[in-house]
């Protein structure tokens, strides 16, 4: 169990659950700019709306399931060390049964003293003004929004930096610090690039694109890998 798989996910991994992508149409996230519903400014401009906005993402993510592709990842833990890091705030690695998942960019399924952002609860149900945490302070979703740090960043670049293969599925590649961590892979090491669309695929050593779906892509892969753990692919 020595080889170590870093998974480095985005939006497109949860798009055949009925998750739609940030930047599918024309920058709108569900009817949004993404600066009202995903950054301080939003927050202090209305509350509410930010707070309504989420509150449907999380009503709508009960009721999505994992895919092919969730599932094909943990299939790999069979094998290989497998450390997920994921940009999404959905729960759809660890319902499919992924063991370390680290997220980026925060959990729907969780929120956050506005005021402490180490004060954090689960969260299952909406979250209203006036909700406060036990220190009084209003309550907010957990979620790394534009402009705020990425508190799990130095985890993620230890991860990368110490895998022997590195997959990438379903993310743009356009919100950094998450961008840049492919930059952090050993050059030596085995990549994967998996994405349907014609996308930019970033100038690094060993880095094979796949084009396809992520439920068909990443199930081929995944395949292929446990065949032949010692593959030079
Ligand atoms: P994007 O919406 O920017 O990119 C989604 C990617 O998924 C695109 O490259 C699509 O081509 C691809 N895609 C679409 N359908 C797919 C499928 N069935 N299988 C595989 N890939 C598919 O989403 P992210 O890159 O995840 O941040 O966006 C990064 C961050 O921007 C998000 O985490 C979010 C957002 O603003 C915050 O909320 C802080």
């Amino acid at each position: 169990m020595s080889k170590k798989i870093v998974i480095l996910t985005g939006a497109g991994i949860s798009a055949e659950s009925g998750i739609k992508t940030f930047r599918g149409a024309n920058g709108l996230w569900e009817n949004h700019p993404v600066e009202e519903v995903a950054s301080p400014v939003g927050w202090e401009r209305n509350m509410e709306l930010v707070l309504d906005f989420y509150n449907q993402r999380r009503q709508q993510l009960v009721k999505c399931q994992p895919n092919k592709a969730h599932f094909a990842l943990v299939e790999l833990e069979r094998q290989y060390d497998v450390v997920v890091i994921t940009q999404n705030v959905d729960d759809l690695h660890e319902r499919a049964g992924s063991k370390k998942v680290i997220h980026l960019h925060g959990e729907l399924l969780k929120m956050r003293s506005s005021v402490d952002e180490n004060l954090v609860f689960d969260c299952l149900n909406d979250i209203a003004v006036g909700d406060k945490c036990p220190k009084g302070s209003q309550m907010r979703p957990h979620i790394v929004w534009f402009g705020e740090s990425v508190p799990r960043m130095e985890d993620a670049i230890l991860e990368v930096s110490t895998a022997t293969k590195v997959i990438v599925i379903g993310t743009s590649l356009s919100v950094y610090p998450a961008a840049g961590l492919l930059n952090y892979a050993t050059p030596e090491s085995s990549k994967w690039l998996i994405d349907p669309d014609t996308i930019y695929v970033p100038p690094v050593a060993n880095l094979e694109f796949i084009q396809k779906k992520a439920t068909e892509g990443v199930p081929e892969l995944a395949h292929q890998l446990l065949q032949n753990e010692n593959c030079v692919i």
